[in-house]
């Protein structure tokens, strides 16, 4: 009989100590100041590209780390424990921007961007948001024509994150490449295929970076697409299935954006605790009285319950199983689990926790975004209603 084994292997308590240490060492001593100033950080995501923690998924003949979704899920979890901009960065880079070049790529495709991504000498980007386009992510509008050897593309897409820095590579697009004009069915306007488009293709363009509640340092802009043009050959994958691939895409981002969730939560209850322990009120630590207790404790308890969702949704796509369902759980109980962690965190901290000195203040701004990115709450309730069949 097959167990259930909860317990890492050696290699996955490797990466978790390698990334923490990272975390704490490197990042936390400026996570503040990064966030207050809105600084991409540059330095950071060198140092992680030297580590090889920028393409930790993928095999190494193409630059990768050669691990795995738990492996991934891990260091994501670690970064956020410390800061949320550093980890969002490397998790839309790896899920989003990487992973489509990695699983519909032609092996030029691969060759040609993989290794650059891998490193985290460029960074990729995945562009399918659009002002029409949210959580109903097939009303795409941006359109890609085809002629003479190129795509011609018009449109444009919001909230993208890691598209507009020094070192922005590739955005993975999705648009309407079926209709009049492409020699294809023009009943069926809707085929929606991905395209790469590489930083400096004439025509894309970089909006001006958004003020955030959160997630201060890491790069999110709209992008323009006015008579944009790239080779035909930047077609990823076979045409008209860039929904579908987008959707499967999403399903592995969730595993990312969930193991943010949990790591958020516990950098929250970190601090919680280690500010209890230490803050005296009515002649004891305030860690010693039964209401802060009963607010570390459901805090503990629930960020093992999220945690458990996100390393079985890791384990189930490492294993080849279909995890659309566990990973939009797993988005689902932990973005919601980051909220209120962050929450309880300040209200533990008192009016420090109001100050933003105090880590638990920019987790507090950081923590919504997860109810919302990549799928909001009600979108994962649409996913997980339907794998039930309701
Ligand atoms: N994987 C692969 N294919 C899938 C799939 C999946 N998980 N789910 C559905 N499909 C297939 C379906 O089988 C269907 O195929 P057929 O046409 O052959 O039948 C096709 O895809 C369309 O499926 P649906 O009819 O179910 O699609 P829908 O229009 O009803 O939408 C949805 C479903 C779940 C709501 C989807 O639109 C969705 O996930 N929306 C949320 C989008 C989202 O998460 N956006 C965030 C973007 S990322 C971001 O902003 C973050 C960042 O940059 C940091």
């Amino acid at each position: 009989m097959a167990a259930v084994d909860f317990d890492l292997s050696p290699d996955h308590e490797l990466i978790r100590r390698t990334v923490r240490e990272f975390a704490e060492g490197e990042v936390a001593p400026v996570a503040e100041e990064l966030d207050r100033t809105k600084s991409f950080p540059y330095e950071i995501v060198e140092k992680l590209g030297k580590l090889n923690l920028m393409g930790i998924p993928f095999p190494e003949e193409y630059g990768g780390g050669g691990g795995d979704t738990l492996a991934y899920a891990l260091a994501v979890e670690e970064l956020t424990r410390v800061d949320s901009s550093v980890a969002i960065t490397l998790c839309a880079h790896t899920s989003l921007g990487t992973q489509p070049v990695y699983l519909f790529g032609s092996e030029e495709q691969k060759h040609e961007w993989l290794p650059r991504l891998c490193s985290g000498e460029r960074l990729g980007a995945f562009g399918l948001t659009e002002p029409e386009a949210g959580s109903d992510a097939g009303n795409v509008r941006t359109r890609a024509n085809l002629a003479d050897g190129e795509w011609t593309i018009n449109g444009s897409k919001q909230f993208i994150t890691n598209a507009g820095t020094d070192i922005s590579g590739i955005v993975c697009i999705t648009a309407v490449t079926g209709g009049e004009g492409n020699g294809i069915d023009p009943t069926h306007p809707k085929e929606i295929s991905n395209i790469i488009v590489p930083n400096g293709a004439p025509g894309y363009e970089q909006g001006e970076p958004y003020r955030k509640m959160g997630w201060n340092a890491s790069d999110t802009r709209p992008l323009t697409f006015t008579d944009c043009r790239v080779h035909e050959e930047n077609l990823l994958g076979p045409r008209g299935q860039g929904f579908k691939q987008f959707l499967h895409i999403l399903d592995i981002g969730r595993i990312g954006v969930a193991a943010m969730g949990v790591g958020l939560a516990q950098g929250a209850l970190d601090e919680a605790l280690s500010y209890a322990k230490q803050r005296k009120a009515f002649g004891k630590s305030i860690s010693k009285f039964q209401a802060i207790q009963s607010k570390l404790a459901d805090m503990s308890t629930e960020i093992e319950a999220g945690r458990l969702l996100v390393y079985k949704a890791a384990r189930e796509k490492d294993s080849g199983r279909n995890f659309t369902l566990t990973a939009a759980q797993a988005k689902l109980k932990t973005g919601r689990l980051a909220v209120r962690c962050a929450e309880e965190a300040v209200q533990i901290h008192g009016g420090y926790g109001f100050i933003e000195e105090y880590p638990v203040c920019r987790f507090y701004r950081d923590a919504k975004i997860l109810t919302i990115g990549e799928g909001t709450d009600e979108v994962q309730q649409m996913v997980i209603a339907r794998a039930l069949g309701a």
